[in-house]
């Protein structure tokens, strides 16, 4: 999905996100992080959106907080909880 093409380290790609980053997106708290995905997500001055569901409307809240929980145990990235 986010990860295939992108190492751990790379940080400047326009566009889609390197979700591996060990102090990168996933850092964020799982509720936020699963409204963002529910609902879908542009930062500030970002190039490109992220669509409500990665655009698949037949997901469920569980199908989304499966995938999140999935990429924080592959890619070994806990919540900030200082946030
Ligand atoms: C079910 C599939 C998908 C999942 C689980 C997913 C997950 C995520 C997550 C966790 C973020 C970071 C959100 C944050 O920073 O709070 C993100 C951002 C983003 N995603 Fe996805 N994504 C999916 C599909 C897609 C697809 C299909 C596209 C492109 C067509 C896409 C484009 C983006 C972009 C451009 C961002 C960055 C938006 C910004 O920061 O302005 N995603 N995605």
């Amino acid at each position: 999905m986010h990860r295939l093409p992108w190492s751990r380290r790379q940080r400047n790609n326009p566009g889609v996100p390197n979700l591996t980053l060990v102090d990168g997106r996933l850092t964020k708290s799982d509720d936020t992080v699963l409204k963002n995905i529910v609902d879908g997500f542009q930062s500030e001055g970002s190039l490109m959106a992220m669509p409500p569901k990665g655009g698949n409307p037949d997901l469920t809240e569980q199908d989304i907080a499966d995938v999140l929980a999935y990429m924080r145990k592959e890619y070994n990235i806990a919540p900030n909880t200082e946030e």
